[in-house]
């Protein structure tokens, strides 16, 4: 899958649209969005004008989105609905959107259906926090979950949940990858990204953005700003060095920005 993506968490659907016709534009491959954030239509609205207008074909995109909690015990119909709004007949990755051992086994079997029936190609799971829950639903179900969506930043870099992954093959993909909307100053502010960002004379979000990729995080920065989504886009021509990545790996401080 792609490694960059655009994410729409709290955009409308119009917002939404124009930012993942910008980012397909600009060369973003990877979209992120959820039932829950009410804009399926909208990011839907965005892919077909990228297509119609030539920038990409639907076989270049990779679409995620997620299925929300109090859809678990109606799976399949969730799924229809996300393909219905999207306006796609597959969905690259739908990912459970939170933990719920009540019924979270019976959503991903519907899932895994769905994945037999071409409907998704790939599944997956967000917010499960600890190697314990991850492996609860793992060993009750039969597809290895491909990703793994949890809070991820430099504050939070998900350091034990990632080496669990590692026996499964899972990849992580950060969200609040550069704090969330409304905490991005306190890490674009903190003194080690800024000095780093200063030397490659690249911004803060650039640099954050690139430590995930060097990392090994899939990121997918949520913005409705067009400059900011080129910005976010233009991190391929300069590398992190080791020592650099080491001054990263220490400001974490194992602590998220979100209480969900
Ligand atoms: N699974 C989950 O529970 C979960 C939870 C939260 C988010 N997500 C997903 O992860 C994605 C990323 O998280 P997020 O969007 O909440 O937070 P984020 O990507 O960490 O931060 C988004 C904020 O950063 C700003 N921003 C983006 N690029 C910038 C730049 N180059 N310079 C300055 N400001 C910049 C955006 O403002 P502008 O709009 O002005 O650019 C927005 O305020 C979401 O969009 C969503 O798809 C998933």
């Amino acid at each position: 899958m792609p490694i960059l993506g655009i994410g729409t968490y709290l955009l409308s659907n119009a917002q939404a649209k124009n930012s993942v016709y910008w980012a397909l534009r600009d060369g973003y491959r990877l979209i992120d969005t959820a039932r829950i954030y009410g804009n399926e239509e909208g990011v839907g609205r965005g892919i077909k004008k990228a297509i119609d207008e030539g920038f990409v074909t639907r076989e270049e995109i990779f679409v995620t989105t997620k299925m929300w909690t109090s859809d678990f015990n109606n799976g399949a119909a969730a799924i229809q609905g996300s393909l219905s709004r999207l306006g796609l007949d597959y969905i690259d990755l739908m990912i459970l959107h939170h933990s719920q051992p009540s019924n979270d086994v019976t959503a991903y079997k519907a899932m895994e259906t769905a994945v037999s029936e071409g409907k998704l190609r790939s599944i997956g799971l967000s917010n499960y926090y600890t190697p314990s829950d991850f492996d609860r639903l793992v060993n009750a179900t039969t597809i290895t979950p491909a990703l793994l969506q949890n809070e991820t930043h430099p504050y939070h870099q998900s350091k034990e949940m990632k080496a669990h992954l590692k026996q499964y093959g899972t990849v992580m993909e950060s969200w609040f990858p550069l704090g969330g909307r409304g905490n991005t100053t306190t890490l674009f502010n903190d003194k080690t990204i800024s000095s780093i960002a200063a030397a490659h004379n690249k911004t803060s979000a650039q640099i954050i953005l690139r430590w995930h990729l060097q990392a090994g995080n899939i990121v997918i920065p949520g913005s409705s700003n067009e400059a900011h989504i080129a910005e976010n886009y233009n991190i391929f021509d300069f590398k992190l060095t080791d020592e650099e990545m080491q001054r990263l790996t220490d400001i974490d401080k194992n602590t998220r920005f979100a209480s969900y």
